[in-house]
């Protein structure tokens, strides 16, 4: 089977090393891809936003099945176009990429399927908005509607702070994307990460992670796609997945078939674990970046590609996909000046050397080679090193020496990785 992967960062780069392993596989591409996969894939220049192009690489290529890895393609319709021509596609269609394409239209499919959420109201214009949040106790969570790569969410102290954002959302801070405004109750407890997929019927459970959005240690400094992360995460019991996917996942995947949108892909539920159990804070129509790194670590290689292939065509309810006991814990390292502007261009020495360890593997996010053929960083978040162990602390030591063992004076990580994770070890003996 021929597959083309859609996207270039480390969680494209985890999901075409996993895919790459399937003894099914033929030819795996990867549109545009990055020097870390093509040592897996054959990177190919394809303009992802010219649905024509893509299904035309398709049919020219016997591409069997396409895998979509960020969010943008899924939203504007990519899935929906690819299985009109005939193609498969893991990723949802453009209505049910509303999950992650509106907060507006999750929030309203959390009151339809009666699932468990933050309250909430929705604005189209500033003055009600802030007469709303004026009257709201602190903080107040003030959310863009639309997608905006992470920034579009705002954890107000004031109303001042409230007031401001509500002015940005409107003032076309984030274009269209602002819009809508969706204000909502501040949730408290542990957030955690739950992955799972779908044919639009029935749900394959993956597994669970945490991320660190923060740029700085001890979860300070302004937020970031994510600087770290590690699977699975200790405060999902079995008895809150079970929960989760009764009152949370279930009832989103029927609701979405029964409006003729059926969920084909994979569903990244961002959860609140709260006194009351797991509240909804938003749903991702993809897999999470650095998530997907440590999901792929953990997961039998050799069965991805038939799950992600299931979940694409259905018979998702007799596949199966086994996961390792380990712990797997991915650190990002990001280039100076990230999350502003990052510097790029400047060398990387050593990945290749400290990648061969079947324990660690470094998933490449923004690289690209310079002319000379050297390793250069080219984005934001850089690489990602990722390790498994028998318990977090020991994946956390394997990525840390792998990270000592890379010469990147221009780059910098967060020291503290998994902390959480690490102090509910020592608790527990
Ligand atoms: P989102 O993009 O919706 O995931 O929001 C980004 C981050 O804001 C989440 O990961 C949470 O840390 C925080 N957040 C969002 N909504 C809420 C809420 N209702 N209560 C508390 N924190 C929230
Ligand atoms: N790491 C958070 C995300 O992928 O949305």
């Amino acid at each position: 089977m021929n597959v083309l992967l859609i996207g270039s960062g480390g969680r494209e780069h985890a999901l075409a090393w996993a895919i790459s392993a399937s003894p099914r596989l033929g030819r795996l591409y990867c549109a545009p891809g990055n020097p870390g996969i093509a040592d897996v894939a054959t990177c190919v220049d394809l303009d992802v936003a010219d649905h024509r192009a893509v299904i035309g690489f398709c049919s020219e290529n016997a591409i069997a099945l396409v895998v979509v890895g960020p969010e943008v393609p899924l939203v504007a319709g990519l899935g929906d176009d690819l299985r009109q021509a005939g193609i498969a596609c893991f990723g949802p269609g453009r209505q049910a990429a509303q999950l992650e394409g509106s907060k507006a239209f999750t929030k309203e499919l959390c009151d339809a399927a009666n699932i468990p959420t933050a309250g909430y109201a929705k604005f189209t214009d500033a003055d009600a908005a802030k007469a709303h949040a004026d009257a709201q106790p602190l903080p107040i969570v003030i959310k863009a509607d639309g997608l905006a790569a992470g920034k579009g969410v705002a954890i107000a102290e004031s109303h001042e702070d409230a007031n401001r954002f509500i002015d940005d959302c409107f003032g076309g801070k984030f274009g269209k994307s602002g819009a809508a405004v969706v204000i909502e109750e501040f949730l408290v407890g542990e957030e955690a990460s739950f992955f799972v997929l779908s044919d639009g019927t029935d749900i394959l459970p993956l597994a669970t992670a945490q991320d660190h959005k923060r740029v700085g240690d001890g979860d300070t400094g302004p937020n970031t796609g994510g600087m770290g992360a590690y699977s699975p995460a200790p405060v999902m019991t079995e008895e809150l997945i079970a929960r989760t996917l009764e009152d949370i996942i279930k009832p989103t995947i029927a609701e979405l078939a029964r409006r003729g949108s059926p969920y084909q892909g994979v569903l990244y539920a961002g959860l609140m674990i709260t006194e009351d159990g797991p509240k909804l804070i938003e749903y991702n129509v993809r897999f999470g970046d650095p998530e997907a790194q440590v999901l792929m670590i953990r997961a039998d290689r050799e069965q991805v590609l038939d799950a992600l292939e299931a979940a694409a065509s259905g018979g998702l309810g007799e596949t199966q996909l086994a996961w390792s006991d380990d712990v797997a814990l991915t650190v990002v390292m990001a280039a100076d000046g990230y999350p502003g502007t990052p510097k790029k261009g400047t060398r990387i020495n050593g990945v290749q050397r400290s990648s061969g360890g079947a324990d660690v593997v470094i998933f490449h996010a923004g690289t690209k080679l310079a002319d000379d053929g050297s390793l250069v960083a080219n984005g934001g978040r850089v690489l990602n090193v990722t390790a498994r162990g028998a318990s977090v602390m020991e994946a956390r030591e394997r990525a840390y020496a792998a990270i000592d063992s890379l010469d990147w004076p221009d780059g910098f990580y967060r020291t503290d990785i998994g902390w959480r994770a690490i102090e509910r070890e020592k608790q527990s003996g």
